[in-house]
């Protein structure tokens, strides 16, 4: 029986690849914050996939104490996985804090992607040679991290922001790859391209429209952007990879920020000290 973990996989990269992938697992784990968003997605994969056993599950993952749910909801049905793609992510044009105080993007971009992955490995909810995939970006390159301000409380940008937030998805993966080496658990991320998909639409104002408008003339068809998720999903050769990050289904150099372990080390040790914050330690 195989099973498998997306989040965000309510809209775009994450339901286009449910959709790729249904025929692919016995069990689906559809991660979403909006109710009606995940009812729709199960129906749509359903049709498609009818022996396919799909659940949504409703988790506001920028909340530490939700994803704890989350965690705690597979830990106790027992449910072991094959693959967690971290997708679920967002840009916000003004700086917001979630209910726990945090800046938004570092929280859903980056300390979700964190969190869940570190409590799925300490509950064991991961089946020997699990894969992890996360989502990150091209948009990293030419971020830095500022570990006196990583929620930009002094001069907020939200797209510098998410260019982090992407940032620190790849030095997690990097970070990552090395720890779970042990347990034959392969970690890699990837760049989708510039893809249409609901990306940016949460925000209100002309920014949003202009991402729009940005989208409709230059990005790819989700159909296409999802090919490297789908493509580090299941086939053979990425299996033998990890620590990596990929574009176009190939392993691609990142920004030289991304490859500095001494870096890597220090967001993960904030990523820590921030959870235990939070009574979430590992
Ligand atoms: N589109 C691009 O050009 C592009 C390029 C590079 C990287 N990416 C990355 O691709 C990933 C997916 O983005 P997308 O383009 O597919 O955007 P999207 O269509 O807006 O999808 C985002 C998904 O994340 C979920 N999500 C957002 N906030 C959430 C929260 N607080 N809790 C739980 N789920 C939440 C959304 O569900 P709800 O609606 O229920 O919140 C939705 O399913 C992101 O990590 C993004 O950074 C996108």
């Amino acid at each position: 029986m195989k099973s498998i973990v997306i989040t965000g996989g309510t809209s775009g990269l994450g339901l286009q690849a449910a959709l790729n992938l249904g025929s692919k697992f016995d069990n689906m784990y559809i991660i979403g914050k909006n109710e009606q968003k995940g009812q729709n997605a199960l129906q749509d994969i359903k049709k498609l996939f009818p022996k396919l056993n799909i659940q949504f599950i409703k988790t506001d993952l920028s909340l530490i104490s939700e994803i704890k749910k989350l965690s705690a909801y597979f830990f106790t049905k027992k449910i072991k996985i094959d693959i967690l793609i971290n997708n679920a992510g967002g840009i916000f044009f003004k700086r917001t804090l979630t209910a726990e105080k945090i800046e938004k993007t570092f929280a859903l971009n980056h300390l979700a992607y964190f969190a869940l992955t570190n409590l799925f490995l300490k509950k064991n909810i991961f089946k020997k040679e699990a894969k992890i995939i996360n989502v990150a970006s091209g948009a990293h390159r030419g971020a830095n991290l500022n570990f006196t301000d990583i929620e930009m409380k002094q001069k907020y940008n939200g797209w510098l922001c998410y260019k982090k937030s992407k940032l620190c998805n790849i030095l997690f993966t990097k970070k990552l790859s090395e720890l779970v080496k042990v347990q034959n658990i392969t970690v890699n991320c990837l760049h989708p391209g510039f893809v249409k998909t609901e990306f940016g639409k949460n925000n209100p104002g002309i920014l949003s429209f202009l991402l729009k408008i940005l989208m409709s003339l230059h990005a790819i068809k989700v159909s296409e952007g999802v090919k490297t998720i789908v493509y580090l999903a299941i086939n053979d050769e990425a299996k033998k990879i990890s620590g990596e990050y990929f574009y176009k289904s190939k392993v691609t150099k990142p920004s030289q920020f991304a490859e500095d372990a001494e870096l890597a080390d220090k967001l993960w040790n904030y990523s820590l000290q921030t959870l235990s914050n939070y009574g979430l330690t590992f």
